[in-house]
């Protein structure tokens, strides 16, 4: 072979090969184009070994010529793979990159039951005035839930509440909270300042605003010198920490055997706010529990002398002011496990 031929294959080996190498796609293909043109048994390799044919005084221009064309062919792929090295460096961490500004999934947690939540509310309201909190139990005797609170068998003042009696004579499911304020006068002394939130149960028909079942907390003060005008504002304290500062409020007279005298304690229509609307009958005002000063009978029961000290209870429905706070018009939602409904709170 001379030395024009061997020139002119070099030539061509080295455009086919340039090509390729601005071709190659990858890392991949231009590993195997490398191996095609520089490998042992690659072409441009064999051409290099063929400069033996080549006539002696033709040979160092010939390895000239050689290793020029290997050396532009080994730069250009040298060129190549680090063009994209860098160019799949880039596509990894584009795939891997976090995009801040995608709104976040949301993490699954539980809450508070909107019952729980306002009972536990009313409790601290009535905490930071020194209250504590107990509990009752829901099955009671008829003495404990009626007779020692003032209500004697056969009273007509039973008709106030529909009850639901068990198999166990004389024991029936508490219809109100207000047993635990004898249990409290009997497990302590005065001064009390008790909170008694609880489930309690009635034989009613069930509608929006009626459930056999429902949620009360019970209040009872006991000092000496307690008097109608520290319910009236305590009780007012609690209406402007539950239902904004500049809400309203005011004693009805109102009747309960275990009170005298027994007041209702309203506040204004948190819906109208007082001008009248179907939530409150027009009347712009609210009723959110009963009230009044201890009968002497109920703190006799209790062991406490009604001689030397006073008391105050109250009694509100959980259920009611839950429906207030938040603006439910139906108490069925609250017992019956709807997450659609709960996981709004
Ligand atoms: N126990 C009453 C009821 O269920 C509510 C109540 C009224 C409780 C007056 C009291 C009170 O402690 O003084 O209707």
């Amino acid at each position: 072979m001379d030395l024009d031929t061997f020139g002119d294959q070099l030539d061509r080996l080295r455009g086919a090969a340039l090509a390729d190498v601005a071709a190659a796609g990858d890392l991949e293909a231009l590993d195997e184009r490398a191996s095609h043109y520089l490998g042992r048994k690659g072409t441009l390799t064999a051409l290099l070994r063929s400069i033996g044919a080549i006539p002696p005084e033709a040979r160092p221009r010939a390895g000239q010529l050689a290793n020029a064309v290997r050396e532009a062919v080994e730069a250009a792929m040298a060129a190549r793979r680090e063009a994209l090295a860098a160019v799949q460096l880039e596509r990894r961490l584009a795939a891997e990159a976090t995009d801040p500004t995608l709104p976040g999934r949301p993490r699954r947690r539980g809450s508070l039951h909107p019952l729980l939540e306002t009972s536990r509310r009313i409790a601290e309201i009535f905490g930071q005035f020194g209250f504590v909190v107990y509990e009752g139990p829901q099955v009671e005797t008829d003495e404990l839930n009626f007779q020692l609170l003032n209500i004697p068998e056969e009273h007509p003042s039973r008709d106030l509440w529909d009850t639901l009696y068990t198999d166990l004579p004389g024991h029936l499911l508490r219809t109100h909270t207000s047993p635990g304020q004898i249990h409290v006068m009997r497990a302590t002394r005065p001064p009390i300042r008790a909170l008694l939130p609880g489930r309690c149960f009635r034989y009613e028909a069930v509608d929006a605003s009626h459930g056999f079942e429902f949620f009360q907390v019970e209040g009872l003060m006991i000092d000496e010198g307690t008097t109608l005008s520290d319910l009236r504002g305590l009780l007012d304290e609690f209406a402007h920490a539950m239902f904004g500062a500049d809400r309203g409020t005011r004693f009805r007279p109102g009747y309960y055997p275990f009170t005298e005298p027994s007041v209702a304690f309203d506040v204004r229509c948190v819906v109208c706010d007082g001008t009248g609307c179907p939530a409150c009958g027009r009347s712009g005002w609210m009723t959110i529990l009963g009230a009044g000063m201890v009968h002497p009978v109920v703190l006799r029961n209790g062991g406490i002398d009604p001689e030397r000290y006073q008391g105050f209870a109250f009694g509100m429905g959980t259920d009611r002011i839950t429906m207030l706070r938040y603006g439910i018009n139906d108490l069925r939602l609250f017992l019956e496990s709807d997450v659609r409904f709960l996981e709004q709170f």
